[in-house]
This record gives C-alpha cells, structure tokens and sequence, in this order.
C-alpha cells in the first residue's frame, strides 16, 4: 500500500488507527479534558495564522536542519512524550527510537511508558530524551534520576503541568486498566483487534509501566492510581531548582503557559522552556498553547530555546509554531496514530509526510532557511 495515496494526513492515520486498536486504547490516547474543546481552541488558534504567498522566487534549496541544545537535527520536529505507547502498539516505543535515529529527530520516552529507559536506550542513541513526572520523595527522584542517567539519557524533561489528575471523560468511560484486566468488555473489544493482539503475543510483552516496576504493584486501576500517587509531587519552585542541582544535563520543563514562568525559569538555570498546554488533556478553560508562544519569546528574549506542542496536525502547523518563536516543534498524538495504524512504517510515512508538507509551504512564501518563515507571517481571520 502506498501510503502517501491512501493515507496522506495526520487524520487518515488516526482513523486507521481507530480501526485497529482495541476502544479502552484508542479513547486513552485521542481524548481530552472535560467537553475537549480545548482541542478546537487549539486548532482554531493555529488555522488563525496565516503566511502570505510569494511569487517569482526562482529555484529555492530548502533547508531544515537545525540544531536544539547543542545537537543538529535533521528536521525541526519531535516526538513528545506519551504515557503508554506500548500499549497503541506493541513495541511501539522502540519502533519510535528507531525512526527517530534514522531521521535525525529526537524522541522523548515518557516515565510512564511500556517502555523503560533501559529498554530503549540502546536504540536511541544521542536523540533520546527523557520524560520525569515530580515525585513525592526527593530520596525516589535522586534514585530514578541515577537510573535515567545510566540507562543512557543525558536530556531531561520535566513535565509540571500535571498538579492532579485530570478528569478526561472519554477516557473514564472506556476504563483503560494497567495491564488490560481480562473482564467480558476488555476481552472482547481486544478480540475485534486481532492484528493488535497478535503484535503483543509475538512481542511478549504485557502492556504495564516498566519503569514504575520497581516503585509500585502494577494491577488493574490500582497500578494507575498507585502511579499517579507516586508522580503527583505537588511541585513547586524549590523542586525544580532542587531537581536542575542533581541533573547535570540538559533540563527542559514542559507544560508552561505564562510568560513570567518561563523568565523565571531561565533564572533558575532551566536550559530549555516546552510551551504546551498539554493538548487540552489538563485544563478545557486554558488558551491555545501557540498564543502564548509569542508572549513567552517575548519574556525570555531571542536567544532562549523554546519548544512548542498541542494540536499540531500538518507541516504548516510546525511552520507556524517556528513564525511564532520556537525553536522546536514537538507532535504526541499524530506519531502514536501512526504507529498504531503502521507500525514503524506508519512512524517512517509520517515523518516524511511532515517533512513534505513544510517544503511545500516553505516554496510557497519563498522561504529556504527556517528563520525566515516569520518574515511571510500574516493574520487570518
Ligand atoms: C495519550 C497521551 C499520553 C501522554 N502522556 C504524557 C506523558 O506521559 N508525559 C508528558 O509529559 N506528556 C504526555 N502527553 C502530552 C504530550 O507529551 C504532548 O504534550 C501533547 O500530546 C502534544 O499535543 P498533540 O497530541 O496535539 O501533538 C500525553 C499525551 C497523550 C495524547
């Protein structure tokens, strides 16, 4: 099957995808907060930016590599951090590893992944970045930071905008457990998935949170609630500036909406500042994440790195996160639809689907370097 014809956007793989995974998975992943119109708060937000075209530029030679932290990445994108990746498809962590290395882009392992930093360091190379949720103890997080750091990852993410669990009802509803329990509605929604449950016998591995094997019992709703109890640090200003004293490489705090958050953040010596409103999964009331891009780069000058994610769909999209001051841009739901869908064939046609669509546009205003993509900037409306 030819991908590109059958499949060619971010939506058709999430249909696939829909198809092919078990309900309890498949609302996990596509749900949100509330009555999830923070989804179209995001997508109306970033449909509001528009580029002017430019005509008569002549033969243009795109560039879009760009470099994050001291590393050079083939293309501008990522991929975020999503709990239970695994269980989308088997495997799945591991095939995203994979494809972040041959593309050059870098992937974030999630703490609450299938999953553990140690199974999938050896396919990550120097592109891996690890996702730490705050913990209730400084003596646990000094032991997981040690672990991370020897599995491998020498970039931290830590993500602060989950204070509490958030009520997502979607996700309520279908009563995803951890491990799948073996009640009469699980077993038969994952009957109608054959091909999934098919990946996870060869594959072998019980979809559960590897890396929170040694910290909690992973049974049914106990081991989410049990996981969620251990995450929910309650963090506050002195744990970040604990934490960027025992992490000695990169720190990138994730889930950041106020300008003055991230000005102090750069104060506390955090490297890197992730824009996200964690794609409406927290808080419905909260603004679209990529109107408060411009007001962050605002406060923490030029030179800050700055990531962007939430609702991002199309190349164009990572194109106007760039035009509104990031550096980065990062997708979560798009890369688990299309591992879901595909496997690491799906992973492979979504990279190179996001890479021709910001090529495409790219030629379309005229642009060949990144930073020039603000320049054709333009209200729509
Ligand atoms: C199913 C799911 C699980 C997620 N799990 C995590 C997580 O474990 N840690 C984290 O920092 N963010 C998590 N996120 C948020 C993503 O990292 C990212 O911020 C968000 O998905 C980006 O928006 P997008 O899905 O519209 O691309 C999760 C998102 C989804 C959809």
């Amino acid at each position: 099957m030819d991908l590109d014809l059958s499949h060619p956007s971010v939506d058709d793989l999430r249909l696939a995808a829909r198809k092919r995974i078990p309900k309890f998975a498949f609302e996990y992943l596509d749900s949100a907060t509330g009555r999830e119109l923070g989804l179209k708060t995001n997508r109306r937000a970033l449909d509001s930016i528009g580029f002017l075209p430019n005509v008569l530029c002549g033969r243009q030679d795109i560039q879009l590599k760009t470099s994050l932290l001291g590393k050079e990445y083939n293309l501008p994108f990522g991929i975020a951090p999503v709990g239970m990746s695994g269980l989308f498809w088997a495997g799945a962590e591991r095939k995203l590893a994979q494809a972040a290395v041959s593309h050059n882009i870098p992937y974030s392992l999630s703490s609450v992944a299938v999953a553990s930093p140690e199974d999938v360091a050896p396919h990550i190379g120097q592109n891996g970045w690890f996702q730490h949720y705050p913990v209730t103890s400084p003596d646990l997080r000094r032991k997981m930071l040690t672990r991370v750091k020897s599995a491998g990852f020498h970039t931290l993410i830590v993500t602060l905008d989950v204070p509490e669990e958030s009520r997502r009802e979607r996700q309520r509803r279908a009563n995803l457990t951890v491990p799948p329990k073996a009640d009469l509605r699980t077993l038969t929604e994952m009957a109608r998935r054959p091909a999934w449950c098919l990946a996870h016998l060869c594959e072998g591995i019980v979809p559960r949170m590897r890396f929170f094997d040694d910290y909690i019992p992973q049974r049914g709703r106990e081991s989410f609630t049990q996981a969620g109890a251990l995450i929910r640090g309650n963090p506050d200003w002195q744990y970040l500036q604990e934490l960027r004293k025992e992490w000695d490489g990169h720190l990138i705090a994730k889930g950041v909406m106020r300008p003055e958050d991230a000005k102090r953040m750069m104060d506390v010596g955090v490297d890197c500042v992730w824009v996200s409103n964690h794609s409406a999964r927290q808080l419905e009331a909260a603004p679209a994440a990529i109107e408060q891009l411009p007001k962050i780069r605002d406060s923490v000058g030029p030179d800050f790195p700055l990531i962007f994610d939430s609702g991002v769909a199309w190349g164009l999209d990572i194109m106007r996160g760039l035009a509104k001051g990031a550096d980065f841009v990062m997708l979560g739901r798009a890369f688990q639809y299309a591992v879901a869908a595909f496997g690491a064939k799906g992973v492979d046609h979504l990279i190179n689907t996001l890479k021709a669509d910001i090529v495409a546009n790219m030629s379309q205003i005229g642009a060949s370097e990144l930073d020039q993509i603000p320049l054709h900037l333009t209200d729509r409306h």
